[in-house]
Protein backbone atom coordinates (compact mmCIF):
# COMPACT_ATOMS: atom_id res chain seq x y z
CA UNK A 1 0.00 0.00 0.00
CA UNK A 2 1.64 3.49 -1.04
CA UNK A 3 1.69 6.04 1.42
CA UNK A 4 -0.83 8.03 -0.93
CA UNK A 5 -3.32 5.11 -0.30
CA UNK A 6 -2.84 5.15 3.41
CA UNK A 7 -3.34 9.04 3.68
CA UNK A 8 -6.39 8.56 1.60
CA UNK A 9 -8.00 5.86 3.84
CA UNK A 10 -6.81 7.58 7.27
CA UNK A 11 -8.32 11.04 5.97
CA UNK A 12 -11.72 9.39 5.76
CA UNK A 13 -11.81 7.77 9.23
CA UNK A 14 -15.34 6.38 8.95
CA UNK A 15 -16.21 3.48 10.92
CA UNK A 16 -15.93 1.30 7.75
CA UNK A 17 -12.79 2.78 6.86
CA UNK A 18 -10.73 2.79 9.96
CA UNK A 19 -7.66 1.07 10.42
CA UNK A 20 -7.54 -1.19 13.31
CA UNK A 21 -5.03 1.33 15.10
CA UNK A 22 -7.66 4.19 15.00
CA UNK A 23 -10.07 1.41 16.04
CA UNK A 24 -7.85 1.29 19.52
CA UNK A 25 -9.20 2.50 22.79
CA UNK A 26 -7.04 2.87 25.91
CA UNK A 27 -7.70 -0.52 28.30
CA UNK A 28 -10.26 -2.37 26.12
CA UNK A 29 -9.05 -6.20 25.55
CA UNK A 30 -10.10 -9.14 24.08
CA UNK A 31 -10.39 -12.02 27.17
CA UNK A 32 -11.19 -11.72 30.69
CA UNK A 33 -8.84 -13.75 32.85
CA UNK A 34 -10.27 -14.95 36.31
CA UNK A 35 -8.98 -13.63 39.74
CA UNK A 36 -5.90 -15.03 40.46
CA UNK A 37 -5.95 -17.53 43.11
CA UNK A 38 -2.54 -18.15 43.96
CA UNK A 39 0.31 -16.23 45.31
CA UNK A 40 1.60 -13.91 42.75
CA UNK A 41 5.51 -14.60 41.93
CA UNK A 42 6.95 -11.10 41.30
CA UNK A 43 7.92 -10.13 37.82
CA UNK A 44 11.34 -10.15 38.30
CA UNK A 45 11.71 -13.83 39.59
CA UNK A 46 9.56 -14.82 36.52
CA UNK A 47 11.33 -12.92 34.10
CA UNK A 48 14.58 -10.62 34.81
CA UNK A 49 14.75 -7.20 33.88
CA UNK A 50 17.88 -8.24 31.34
CA UNK A 51 15.06 -10.73 29.58
CA UNK A 52 12.32 -8.19 28.97
CA UNK A 53 11.90 -5.60 25.90
CA UNK A 54 12.36 -2.30 26.45
CA UNK A 55 10.62 -0.51 23.40
CA UNK A 56 7.72 1.38 23.65
CA UNK A 57 4.62 -0.78 23.13
CA UNK A 58 2.68 2.46 22.53
CA UNK A 59 0.80 2.05 19.16
CA UNK A 60 -0.37 -1.49 19.70
CA UNK A 61 -4.13 -1.56 19.14
CA UNK A 62 -5.90 -1.74 22.16
CA UNK A 63 -9.32 -3.84 20.74
CA UNK A 64 -11.91 -6.42 21.68
CA UNK A 65 -12.45 -9.49 19.98
CA UNK A 66 -15.61 -8.39 17.83
CA UNK A 67 -13.06 -5.58 16.75
CA UNK A 68 -11.08 -8.11 15.61
CA UNK A 69 -13.13 -9.93 13.94
CA UNK A 70 -14.95 -7.03 12.13
CA UNK A 71 -11.69 -5.40 11.38
CA UNK A 72 -10.45 -9.09 9.67
CA UNK A 73 -13.77 -9.93 7.95
CA UNK A 74 -13.95 -5.99 6.57
CA UNK A 75 -10.64 -6.05 4.91
CA UNK A 76 -11.10 -9.48 3.33
CA UNK A 77 -14.10 -8.59 1.34
CA UNK A 78 -11.55 -5.84 -0.49
CA UNK A 79 -9.77 -8.92 -2.08
CA UNK A 80 -10.53 -10.81 -4.94
CA UNK A 81 -9.64 -13.88 -5.26
CA UNK A 82 -10.13 -17.22 -7.19
CA UNK A 83 -12.74 -18.20 -5.14
CA UNK A 84 -14.59 -15.01 -6.08
CA UNK A 85 -14.32 -15.36 -10.16
CA UNK A 86 -11.67 -15.86 -12.63
CA UNK A 87 -8.14 -15.05 -11.98
CA UNK A 88 -6.68 -14.46 -15.69
CA UNK A 89 -3.23 -13.69 -14.43
CA UNK A 90 -1.38 -15.44 -17.26
CA UNK A 91 1.47 -17.51 -16.54
CA UNK A 92 0.56 -17.96 -12.58
CA UNK A 93 -2.13 -20.53 -13.09
CA UNK A 94 -4.49 -19.44 -10.51
CA UNK A 95 -6.87 -22.52 -10.59
CA UNK A 96 -9.80 -23.43 -8.24
CA UNK A 97 -7.87 -24.89 -5.14
CA UNK A 98 -10.86 -27.96 -4.56
CA UNK A 99 -11.96 -28.35 -1.10
CA UNK A 100 -11.39 -31.70 -1.34
CA UNK A 101 -7.54 -31.21 -1.22
CA UNK A 102 -8.05 -28.93 2.09
CA UNK A 103 -9.66 -31.19 3.94
CA UNK A 104 -7.76 -34.14 3.51
CA UNK A 105 -4.40 -31.31 4.07
CA UNK A 106 -6.18 -31.12 7.83
CA UNK A 107 -6.18 -35.12 8.53
CA UNK A 108 -4.94 -34.87 12.31
CA UNK A 109 -2.28 -37.26 11.10
CA UNK A 110 -0.67 -35.24 8.56
CA UNK A 111 -1.60 -31.77 10.09
CA UNK A 112 -0.11 -32.59 13.40
CA UNK A 113 2.85 -34.28 12.48
CA UNK A 114 6.00 -32.98 14.01
CA UNK A 115 8.87 -32.84 11.09
CA UNK A 116 11.00 -34.38 14.11
CA UNK A 117 9.39 -37.57 14.46
CA UNK A 118 11.14 -41.03 13.96
CA UNK A 119 11.20 -42.38 10.45
CA UNK A 120 8.60 -44.95 12.24
CA UNK A 121 6.32 -42.80 13.27
CA UNK A 122 5.90 -41.01 9.87
CA UNK A 123 5.23 -44.01 7.46
CA UNK A 124 1.94 -42.59 6.31
CA UNK A 125 3.88 -39.14 5.56
CA UNK A 126 6.93 -40.68 3.98
CA UNK A 127 4.69 -42.98 1.91
CA UNK A 128 2.77 -39.60 0.95
CA UNK A 129 6.28 -38.39 -0.48
CA UNK A 130 7.08 -41.51 -2.14
CA UNK A 131 3.90 -41.40 -3.63
CA UNK A 132 3.52 -38.23 -4.80
CA UNK A 133 7.52 -38.59 -6.52
CA UNK A 134 6.20 -40.98 -8.48
CA UNK A 135 2.89 -39.71 -9.57
CA UNK A 136 5.32 -36.75 -10.89
CA UNK A 137 7.97 -39.10 -12.27
CA UNK A 138 5.58 -40.63 -14.46
CA UNK A 139 4.09 -37.37 -14.95
CA UNK A 140 6.93 -35.74 -16.70
CA UNK A 141 8.64 -38.70 -17.46
CA UNK A 142 11.84 -38.22 -15.53
CA UNK A 143 13.43 -40.72 -13.01
CA UNK A 144 14.97 -38.44 -10.34
CA UNK A 145 12.45 -36.11 -7.83
CA UNK A 146 13.17 -33.95 -5.03
CA UNK A 147 10.48 -32.24 -3.23
CA UNK A 148 11.87 -29.99 -1.05
CA UNK A 149 12.28 -26.82 -3.03
CA UNK A 150 9.12 -24.23 -1.80
CA UNK A 151 8.75 -22.51 -4.90
CA UNK A 152 9.38 -22.50 -8.46
CA UNK A 153 12.05 -20.31 -8.41
CA UNK A 154 13.72 -22.35 -5.84
CA UNK A 155 13.21 -25.84 -7.76
CA UNK A 156 14.84 -23.61 -10.53
CA UNK A 157 18.01 -23.15 -8.56
CA UNK A 158 18.25 -26.58 -7.21
CA UNK A 159 17.86 -27.54 -10.90
CA UNK A 160 20.63 -25.17 -12.26
CA UNK A 161 22.75 -26.80 -9.38
CA UNK A 162 22.13 -30.17 -10.43
CA UNK A 163 23.67 -29.60 -13.93
CA UNK A 164 26.80 -27.28 -12.56
CA UNK A 165 27.18 -30.70 -10.23
CA UNK A 166 26.70 -32.98 -12.98
CA UNK A 167 28.97 -31.39 -15.39
CA UNK A 168 31.42 -31.01 -12.90
CA UNK A 169 32.03 -34.40 -12.16
CA UNK A 170 31.45 -35.24 -15.99
CA UNK A 171 34.26 -32.75 -17.20
CA UNK A 172 36.36 -32.56 -13.82
CA UNK A 173 37.02 -29.34 -11.96
CA UNK A 174 39.25 -27.40 -14.62
CA UNK A 175 37.26 -28.49 -17.91
CA UNK A 176 34.05 -27.87 -16.09
CA UNK A 177 35.39 -24.51 -15.17
CA UNK A 178 35.29 -23.11 -19.03
CA UNK A 179 31.84 -24.53 -18.85
CA UNK A 180 29.65 -21.84 -17.51
CA UNK A 181 27.19 -20.45 -19.61
CA UNK A 182 23.54 -20.91 -19.63
CA UNK A 183 21.49 -20.08 -22.48
CA UNK A 184 18.02 -18.62 -21.78
CA UNK A 185 15.06 -17.00 -24.27
CA UNK A 186 14.75 -13.25 -24.38
CA UNK A 187 10.80 -14.67 -23.43
CA UNK A 188 11.47 -16.61 -20.05
CA UNK A 189 10.33 -15.54 -16.61
CA UNK A 190 12.60 -13.25 -14.85
CA UNK A 191 13.58 -15.96 -12.42
CA UNK A 192 15.54 -18.11 -14.55
CA UNK A 193 18.55 -15.81 -14.97
CA UNK A 194 18.50 -14.79 -11.39
CA UNK A 195 18.74 -18.47 -10.92
CA UNK A 196 21.37 -19.06 -13.26
CA UNK A 197 23.36 -16.36 -12.24
CA UNK A 198 22.85 -17.63 -8.48
CA UNK A 199 24.48 -20.30 -9.36
CA UNK A 200 27.53 -19.39 -11.11
CA UNK A 201 26.58 -19.30 -14.59
CA UNK A 202 26.80 -16.48 -17.10
CA UNK A 203 23.91 -16.03 -18.95
CA UNK A 204 23.47 -15.20 -22.60
CA UNK A 205 20.20 -14.62 -24.32
CA UNK A 206 18.37 -16.64 -27.38
CA UNK A 207 16.13 -14.13 -29.62
CA UNK A 208 12.97 -15.61 -30.63
CA UNK A 209 11.49 -15.57 -34.14
CA UNK A 210 9.37 -13.72 -35.52
CA UNK A 211 6.75 -16.80 -34.84
CA UNK A 212 7.57 -16.54 -31.40
CA UNK A 213 9.64 -19.70 -30.87
CA UNK A 214 13.33 -20.30 -30.07
CA UNK A 215 15.08 -19.33 -32.95
CA UNK A 216 17.00 -22.62 -33.60
CA UNK A 217 20.06 -20.25 -36.09
CA UNK A 218 20.88 -18.17 -33.14
CA UNK A 219 21.08 -21.47 -30.26
CA UNK A 220 23.32 -23.30 -33.03
CA UNK A 221 25.55 -20.12 -33.03
CA UNK A 222 25.63 -19.53 -29.46
CA UNK A 223 26.27 -23.41 -29.09
CA UNK A 224 29.20 -22.61 -31.23
CA UNK A 225 31.24 -21.37 -28.63
CA UNK A 226 31.74 -24.67 -26.45
CA UNK A 227 31.08 -23.30 -22.92
CA UNK A 228 27.62 -24.07 -23.17
CA UNK A 229 26.21 -25.84 -19.80
CA UNK A 230 22.69 -25.32 -20.42
CA UNK A 231 19.80 -24.11 -21.52
CA UNK A 232 16.80 -23.09 -19.39
CA UNK A 233 13.79 -23.10 -21.87
CA UNK A 234 10.20 -22.79 -20.93
CA UNK A 235 7.86 -24.89 -22.99
CA UNK A 236 5.28 -23.74 -23.13
CA UNK A 237 6.93 -20.73 -23.67
CA UNK A 238 5.55 -18.04 -21.84
CA UNK A 239 4.15 -16.62 -25.31
CA UNK A 240 1.85 -19.40 -24.49
CA UNK A 241 3.27 -20.80 -27.36
CA UNK A 242 4.45 -24.86 -28.03
CA UNK A 243 8.23 -24.98 -28.86
CA UNK A 244 7.26 -27.39 -31.65
CA UNK A 245 11.04 -27.63 -32.39
CA UNK A 246 11.90 -29.03 -28.76
CA UNK A 247 13.44 -32.07 -29.67
CA UNK A 248 15.87 -30.66 -32.50
CA UNK A 249 16.48 -28.05 -29.20
CA UNK A 250 17.37 -31.04 -27.07
CA UNK A 251 19.71 -32.63 -29.73
CA UNK A 252 21.17 -29.14 -30.69
CA UNK A 253 22.47 -28.19 -26.72
CA UNK A 254 23.30 -31.87 -26.36
CA UNK A 255 25.65 -32.09 -28.83
CA UNK A 256 27.47 -29.62 -27.49
CA UNK A 257 27.52 -30.84 -24.16
CA UNK A 258 25.26 -29.08 -22.15
CA UNK A 259 22.04 -30.16 -20.78
CA UNK A 260 18.29 -28.85 -21.23
CA UNK A 261 16.72 -27.08 -18.26
CA UNK A 262 12.64 -26.74 -18.96
CA UNK A 263 10.92 -24.31 -16.76
CA UNK A 264 7.76 -26.65 -16.00
CA UNK A 265 5.48 -23.73 -14.59
CA UNK A 266 3.30 -23.92 -17.55
CA UNK A 267 2.90 -27.99 -17.50
CA UNK A 268 -0.91 -27.10 -16.97
CA UNK A 269 -0.69 -26.83 -20.71
CA UNK A 270 0.73 -30.75 -21.24
CA UNK A 271 0.31 -33.15 -17.97
CA UNK A 272 -1.37 -35.98 -19.37
CA UNK A 273 -0.74 -35.12 -23.04
CA UNK A 274 3.08 -34.99 -23.00
CA UNK A 275 6.15 -35.75 -20.93
CA UNK A 276 8.98 -33.24 -20.81
CA UNK A 277 11.40 -36.85 -20.72
CA UNK A 278 10.14 -37.75 -23.64
CA UNK A 279 11.22 -34.76 -25.78
CA UNK A 280 14.89 -35.40 -24.35
CA UNK A 281 14.50 -32.51 -21.51
CA UNK A 282 16.90 -33.67 -18.28
CA UNK A 283 15.57 -31.39 -15.75
CA UNK A 284 12.63 -29.96 -14.74
CA UNK A 285 10.49 -27.72 -11.81
CA UNK A 286 7.28 -27.83 -11.14
CA UNK A 287 4.67 -25.20 -9.21
CA UNK A 288 2.57 -27.31 -7.63
CA UNK A 289 1.31 -24.12 -6.39
CA UNK A 290 -0.26 -23.90 -10.23
CA UNK A 291 -0.30 -26.68 -12.08
CA UNK A 292 -1.08 -29.17 -8.91
CA UNK A 293 -3.77 -26.62 -7.50
CA UNK A 294 -1.96 -25.79 -4.23
CA UNK A 295 -3.11 -22.44 -2.82
CA UNK A 296 -0.65 -19.64 -3.85
CA UNK A 297 -0.61 -18.55 -0.40
CA UNK A 298 0.89 -14.74 -1.18
CA UNK A 299 4.52 -15.57 -1.31
CA UNK A 300 4.34 -18.93 0.36
CA UNK A 301 4.45 -21.92 1.05
CA UNK A 302 5.00 -23.50 -2.15
CA UNK A 303 6.37 -26.69 -3.28
CA UNK A 304 8.19 -26.37 -6.59
CA UNK A 305 9.36 -29.80 -7.31
CA UNK A 306 12.63 -30.38 -8.96
CA UNK A 307 12.18 -34.06 -11.45
CA UNK A 308 15.63 -34.95 -13.46
CA UNK A 309 16.93 -37.43 -15.27
CA UNK A 310 18.57 -41.10 -14.48
CA UNK A 311 21.77 -39.47 -15.00
CA UNK A 312 21.12 -36.49 -12.95
CA UNK A 313 19.49 -38.19 -9.91
CA UNK A 314 22.55 -38.94 -7.64
CA UNK A 315 23.25 -34.80 -7.51
CA UNK A 316 19.23 -34.28 -6.21
CA UNK A 317 18.77 -32.83 -2.70
CA UNK A 318 19.73 -35.00 0.08
CA UNK A 319 17.94 -36.84 2.14
CA UNK A 320 15.90 -38.48 -0.16
CA UNK A 321 12.64 -40.50 0.46
CA UNK A 322 12.81 -44.08 -0.58
CA UNK A 323 11.24 -47.36 -0.04
CA UNK A 324 12.25 -49.87 1.37
CA UNK A 325 10.92 -53.57 1.07
CA UNK A 326 7.44 -52.34 2.95
CA UNK A 327 8.32 -49.13 4.46
CA UNK A 328 9.79 -45.82 3.82
CA UNK A 329 12.96 -44.33 5.13
CA UNK A 330 15.00 -41.31 4.44
CA UNK A 331 18.04 -41.66 2.45
CA UNK A 332 21.12 -39.99 3.74
CA UNK A 333 23.72 -41.42 2.17
CA UNK A 334 24.29 -39.87 -1.32
CA UNK A 335 27.70 -38.61 -1.82
CA UNK A 336 27.42 -36.59 -4.96
CA UNK A 337 24.00 -34.47 -3.52
CA UNK A 338 24.09 -30.69 -3.57
CA UNK A 339 22.86 -31.26 -0.15
CA UNK A 340 20.04 -29.60 1.17
CA UNK A 341 18.04 -26.91 -0.08
CA UNK A 342 15.25 -26.55 2.50
CA UNK A 343 14.75 -27.69 5.93
CA UNK A 344 13.17 -31.02 7.06
CA UNK A 345 11.21 -32.35 4.00
CA UNK A 346 10.17 -28.88 2.05
CA UNK A 347 6.24 -27.88 2.11
CA UNK A 348 4.71 -31.12 3.33
CA UNK A 349 1.21 -29.35 3.80
CA UNK A 350 1.16 -28.62 -0.13
CA UNK A 351 2.33 -31.98 -0.63
CA UNK A 352 -1.03 -33.70 0.70
CA UNK A 353 -2.89 -31.26 -1.88
CA UNK A 354 -1.20 -31.83 -4.86
CA UNK A 355 -1.31 -35.75 -4.30
CA UNK A 356 -5.07 -35.06 -3.46
CA UNK A 357 -5.44 -33.13 -6.60
CA UNK A 358 -3.84 -35.81 -8.96
CA UNK A 359 -5.38 -39.34 -7.42
CA UNK A 360 -8.91 -37.51 -7.40
CA UNK A 361 -8.56 -36.65 -11.27
CA UNK A 362 -6.58 -39.78 -12.10
CA UNK A 363 -5.02 -40.37 -15.40
CA UNK A 364 -7.64 -39.61 -17.58
CA UNK A 365 -9.19 -36.73 -15.67
CA UNK A 366 -5.45 -34.74 -15.49
CA UNK A 367 -5.42 -35.11 -19.38
CA UNK A 368 -9.13 -33.59 -19.25
CA UNK A 369 -7.91 -30.48 -17.26
CA UNK A 370 -5.28 -30.04 -19.67
CA UNK A 371 -7.09 -30.51 -22.89
CA UNK A 372 -10.02 -28.03 -21.14
CA UNK A 373 -7.13 -25.65 -20.03
CA UNK A 374 -5.98 -25.27 -23.60
CA UNK A 375 -9.77 -24.51 -24.98
CA UNK A 376 -10.63 -22.33 -22.71
CA UNK A 377 -7.54 -19.99 -23.38
CA UNK A 378 -8.24 -20.59 -27.74
CA UNK A 379 -11.89 -19.81 -26.70
CA UNK A 380 -10.78 -16.52 -25.33
CA UNK A 381 -7.85 -15.65 -28.12
CA UNK A 382 -10.88 -16.53 -30.84
CA UNK A 383 -13.23 -14.08 -29.08
CA UNK A 384 -10.90 -11.29 -28.80
CA UNK A 385 -9.45 -11.36 -32.25
CA UNK A 386 -11.58 -8.83 -33.56
CA UNK A 387 -10.87 -6.04 -31.17
CA UNK A 388 -7.47 -6.71 -29.86
CA UNK A 389 -4.23 -7.61 -31.62
CA UNK A 390 -2.26 -11.08 -31.25
CA UNK A 391 1.99 -10.95 -32.05
CA UNK A 392 1.42 -14.16 -33.08
CA UNK A 393 -0.66 -16.62 -35.09
CA UNK A 394 -0.10 -19.75 -33.68
CA UNK A 395 -2.78 -21.21 -32.13
CA UNK A 396 -2.13 -20.43 -28.01
CA UNK A 397 -1.51 -23.63 -25.64
CA UNK A 398 -2.94 -22.47 -22.02
CA UNK A 399 -2.29 -19.22 -22.44
CA UNK A 400 -2.75 -16.19 -25.15
CA UNK A 401 -0.60 -12.56 -25.46
CA UNK A 402 -2.24 -10.06 -26.59
CA UNK A 403 -0.47 -6.21 -27.39
CA UNK A 404 -1.74 -3.08 -26.89
CA UNK A 405 -0.80 -1.99 -30.18
CA UNK A 406 -4.28 -0.90 -31.55
CA UNK A 407 -5.58 0.87 -28.49
CA UNK A 408 -2.59 2.69 -28.08
CA UNK A 409 -2.91 4.62 -30.70
CA UNK A 410 -5.88 6.25 -29.19
CA UNK A 411 -3.56 7.05 -25.91
CA UNK A 412 -4.87 3.98 -24.48
CA UNK A 413 -2.26 1.24 -23.09
CA UNK A 414 -2.20 -2.16 -21.26
CA UNK A 415 -2.04 -0.80 -17.57
CA UNK A 416 -5.68 1.33 -18.74
CA UNK A 417 -7.56 -1.65 -19.75
CA UNK A 418 -6.38 -3.26 -16.92
CA UNK A 419 -7.85 -1.26 -14.56
CA UNK A 420 -11.01 -0.95 -16.29
CA UNK A 421 -11.27 -4.36 -16.64
CA UNK A 422 -11.44 -3.90 -12.70
CA UNK A 423 -14.63 -1.99 -12.99
CA UNK A 424 -16.46 -5.15 -14.97
CA UNK A 425 -15.50 -7.26 -11.82
CA UNK A 426 -12.24 -9.10 -13.57
CA UNK A 427 -8.95 -9.63 -11.70
CA UNK A 428 -6.71 -8.28 -14.45
CA UNK A 429 -4.29 -9.88 -16.50
CA UNK A 430 -0.48 -10.78 -16.07
CA UNK A 431 0.62 -7.58 -17.80
CA UNK A 432 3.66 -6.46 -19.53
CA UNK A 433 4.98 -9.74 -19.27
CA UNK A 434 6.76 -11.43 -21.59
CA UNK A 435 8.94 -8.37 -22.08
CA UNK A 436 9.32 -8.58 -25.95
CA UNK A 437 5.59 -7.89 -26.16
CA UNK A 438 4.74 -4.39 -27.01
CA UNK A 439 2.16 -3.55 -24.17
CA UNK A 440 1.78 -7.39 -23.16
CA UNK A 441 -1.38 -8.79 -21.96
CA UNK A 442 -0.99 -12.13 -20.69
CA UNK A 443 -4.31 -14.26 -20.12
CA UNK A 444 -4.52 -17.58 -18.99
CA UNK A 445 -8.58 -18.51 -17.67
CA UNK A 446 -7.41 -22.05 -16.51
CA UNK A 447 -9.39 -25.22 -16.59
CA UNK A 448 -11.59 -23.91 -13.84
CA UNK A 449 -14.14 -21.63 -15.70
CA UNK A 450 -16.89 -22.45 -17.40
CA UNK A 451 -18.32 -21.16 -20.90
CA UNK A 452 -20.71 -18.28 -19.41
CA UNK A 453 -17.48 -16.61 -17.28
CA UNK A 454 -15.73 -17.22 -20.81
CA UNK A 455 -18.04 -15.38 -22.54
CA UNK A 456 -18.68 -12.90 -19.88
CA UNK A 457 -14.80 -11.81 -19.52
CA UNK A 458 -14.91 -11.55 -23.45
CA UNK A 459 -17.92 -9.19 -23.66
CA UNK A 460 -15.88 -6.66 -21.07
CA UNK A 461 -12.55 -6.94 -22.81
CA UNK A 462 -14.82 -6.24 -26.08
CA UNK A 463 -16.67 -3.31 -24.29
CA UNK A 464 -13.22 -1.85 -22.94
CA UNK A 465 -11.40 -1.89 -26.52
CA UNK A 466 -14.76 -0.28 -27.65
CA UNK A 467 -14.29 2.62 -25.27
CA UNK A 468 -10.98 2.70 -25.96
CA UNK A 469 -12.12 4.05 -29.41
CA UNK A 470 -15.68 6.18 -28.44
CA UNK A 471 -14.79 6.95 -24.72
CA UNK A 472 -10.96 6.56 -24.32
CA UNK A 473 -10.87 8.80 -20.92
CA UNK A 474 -13.04 6.89 -18.95
CA UNK A 475 -10.65 3.79 -19.77
CA UNK A 476 -7.54 5.86 -18.86
CA UNK A 477 -8.90 7.04 -15.60
CA UNK A 478 -10.13 3.97 -14.33
CA UNK A 479 -10.97 1.58 -11.77
CA UNK A 480 -14.16 4.40 -11.24
CA UNK A 481 -15.69 1.67 -8.63
CA UNK A 482 -12.77 0.67 -6.28
CA UNK A 483 -12.32 2.17 -3.14
CA UNK A 484 -9.60 4.08 -4.63
CA UNK A 485 -8.20 5.02 -7.76
CA UNK A 486 -4.66 4.69 -9.28
CA UNK A 487 -2.12 4.77 -7.25
CA UNK A 488 1.06 6.14 -7.61
CA UNK A 489 2.85 2.35 -8.73
CA UNK A 490 6.12 4.06 -8.67
CA UNK A 491 6.48 5.59 -5.11
CA UNK A 492 4.31 2.13 -4.09
CA UNK A 493 7.38 -0.06 -5.28
CA UNK A 494 10.20 2.88 -4.50
CA UNK A 495 8.95 3.65 -0.59
CA UNK A 496 6.73 1.40 0.28
CA UNK A 497 4.35 2.45 3.96
CA UNK A 498 4.49 -1.05 4.79
CA UNK A 499 4.53 -0.24 8.92
CA UNK A 500 1.86 1.96 10.35
CA UNK A 501 3.74 4.60 13.22
CA UNK A 502 1.78 6.65 15.24
CA UNK A 503 0.78 10.09 14.46
CA UNK A 504 3.79 11.50 16.03
CA UNK A 505 5.78 9.08 15.13
CA UNK A 506 5.06 9.70 11.54
CA UNK A 507 5.61 13.06 11.83
CA UNK A 508 8.69 13.20 13.61
CA UNK A 509 9.94 10.76 11.40
C1 LIG B 1 7.40 -19.16 -16.32
C2 LIG B 1 7.67 -19.04 -14.84
N1 LIG B 1 8.80 -19.57 -14.34
C3 LIG B 1 9.08 -19.50 -13.02
C4 LIG B 1 8.24 -18.88 -12.14
C5 LIG B 1 8.63 -18.79 -10.69
O1 LIG B 1 7.75 -19.50 -9.87
P1 LIG B 1 7.53 -19.07 -8.34
O2 LIG B 1 6.76 -17.80 -8.37
O3 LIG B 1 6.79 -20.20 -7.71
O4 LIG B 1 8.88 -18.88 -7.73
C6 LIG B 1 7.07 -18.30 -12.62
C7 LIG B 1 6.16 -17.58 -11.70
O5 LIG B 1 5.28 -16.85 -12.05
C8 LIG B 1 6.76 -18.39 -14.00
O6 LIG B 1 5.64 -17.87 -14.49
Amino acid sequence: MSSTNITKVTSHPSQNEQLIFERSQHGRVGYKLPALDVDETPLDELVPQELRRDDDLEGVPEVSEVDVVRHFTRISTWNYSIDLGLYPLGSCTMKYNSRLNEKVARIGGYANLHPLASEEDSQGALELIYELQENLSEITGLAGVSLQPAAGAHGEMTGVMLIRAFIDARDGEGASAKRRTMLIPDSAHGTNPASANLSGFTVRTIKSTAEGLTDLDHLRELCAAGDVAGLMLTNPNTLGLFEKNIEEICRIVHEAGGLVYMDGANMNALVGVARPGDMGVDVIHLNLHKTFSTPHGGGGPGCGPCCCSKELEPFLPTPRVVKDGESFKLDFNRPQSIGRVKAFHGNFGMMVRALAYIQTHGAEGLREATEAAVVNARYIAHGLKEDYDKPFDAPPMHEVVFTDKRQSRKGVHTLDIAKRLIDYGFHPMTIYFPLIVQGAMLIEPTESVGRQELDQFIAAMRAIAHEAVEDPDTVINAPHTTRIGRLDEAAAARKPVLRWKPKEAASAA
